[in-house]
């Protein structure tokens, strides 16, 4: 009989937010807001159109396969060596790349538990023992992660800030959890949002990696760039890691399109500082009114918050979903009265605050505005 192997029987497929597409259709409503996939409202960096006519002649052609103007510009950029990058199409495939090269049936992987799933699915495609170790006051116990370190520990997954939560382990925090691990432990410091943090106690995670070469670092294209569509993300990390991660990467994995918006997008700083101040805006505006209806969320750094709106998520979720505003029910995440919702506009916001507020006066709530 045929079988696929073992390790992947019991894994889920992913199921992303709702699409705006899917629920206008499924609604038949005409004006929809998605705030569930923490992607950027503003968009992208004027500059990408431009970019993306000058390769419109060579679509029929494979791109370069180590995307030498993109390493080129954003090591500039990032001050490092230009061996220090590894591309991935987008980081979800970086994460896969890290499990690929560094786990494998007898080994484990230590992460949070809630945090971004990735970890966990490819850690159980290589046929690894995951060790979730939950998060503390919404924040990453590292002297509990450290604890469950092991002979057999080969990767640790630290997502700062932490998706769903928003909340991040700081430069001190970190740097004396590196400290004080073993030489066999690659650790992973997921740096999605990195872009949006304004705290200057974040890890200044390129030091630490300076020193440390059991680090990789990941960033993205699809947050504070805006280009999710283009699946675009990168690792940083020391040469001989790169070089293990190089081995089982798919050729021409970072295509032309992405190549040349990517490019684009580094070189518009401008589009950066503006959408991490108007995410500051967006994120006051947001607590400002929660905090007024005394409502708790976690502290976030992201560009999105998990708000309790102290009844059941799914029920909240598909109240606003009827009133077209998309957020992400916290049911699945591990947070069952929880909603994490993406930053968006100031409109956007309103209609977000409107519809929970709709909610939450159904649900006879605790609060009167
Ligand atoms: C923490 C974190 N890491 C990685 C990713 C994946 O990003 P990409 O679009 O680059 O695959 C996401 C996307 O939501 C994320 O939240």
């Amino acid at each position: 009989m045929l079988s696929a192997k073992k390790s992947i029987q019991d894994i889920p497929v992913y199921q992303p937010g709702k699409s705006l597409e899917e629920v206008k259709r499924e609604l038949g409503l005409e004006n929809v807001i998605k705030l569930a996939s923490n992607e950027n409202p503003f968009g992208c960096s004027s500059k990408v159109w431009e970019s993306l006519m000058n390769v419109k002649d060579q679509f029929h052609l494979y791109p370069e396969d180590d995307a030498p103007l993109l390493r080129q510009k954003l090591a500039e950029s990032l001050e490092i060596d230009e061996r220090r990058l590894v591309f991935g199409n987008g980081s979800d495939e970086v994460i896969q790349m890290i499990a690929r090269a560094y786990l494998e049936p007898g080994t484990e992987s230590v992460m949070a538990v809630p945090t971004f799933p990735r970890y966990e699915t490819a850690t159980r495609i290589e046929g690894a023992k995951k060790v979730e170790i939950p998060l503390k006051n919404g924040t990453h116990d590292l002297e509990a992660m450290l604890q469950a370190v092991n002979d057999q520990t080969r990767v640790i997954w630290v997502c700062n800030p932490n998706n769903p939560s928003g909340t991040f382990v700081n430069h001190e925090a970190l740097s004396s959890f590196l400290d004080r691990l073993p030489d066999h432990v690659l650790v992973v410091l997921d740096e999605a949002y990195v872009e949006y943090v304004t705290d200057d106690t974040f890890p200044d995670s390129l030091s630490l990696l300076d020193y440390n070469p059991r680090i990789v670092v990941l960033r993205t294209f699809s947050k504070i760039y805006g280009l999710a569509s283009f699946r675009a993300g990168y690792g940083i990390a020391h040469p001989d890691v790169i070089q293990q991660l190089s081995r089982v990467r798919e050729p021409f994995n970072l295509n032309r399109l992405a190549q040349s918006a990517t490019l684009a997008a580094v070189e518009d700083e401008t589009f950066v500082v503006y959408c991490r101040n108007q995410n500051r805006l967006g994120l006051k505006q947001v607590m400002n009114q929660l905090d007024e209806w005394n409502i708790s969320y976690f502290p976030s750094q992201a560009n999105f918050l998990l708000i309790d709106t102290g009844f059941n998520a799914d029920e909240a979720f598909q109240y606003l979903l009827k009133r077209g505003v998309i957020v992400r029910s916290g049911n699945a995440l591990g947070f069952p009265t929880y909603l994490r919702v993406t930053i968006g506009k100031k409109e956007e916001n309103e209609a977000f605050l409107a519809g929970l507020h709709g909610f939450l006066q159904e649900k006879q709530s605790r609060i009167t505005i």
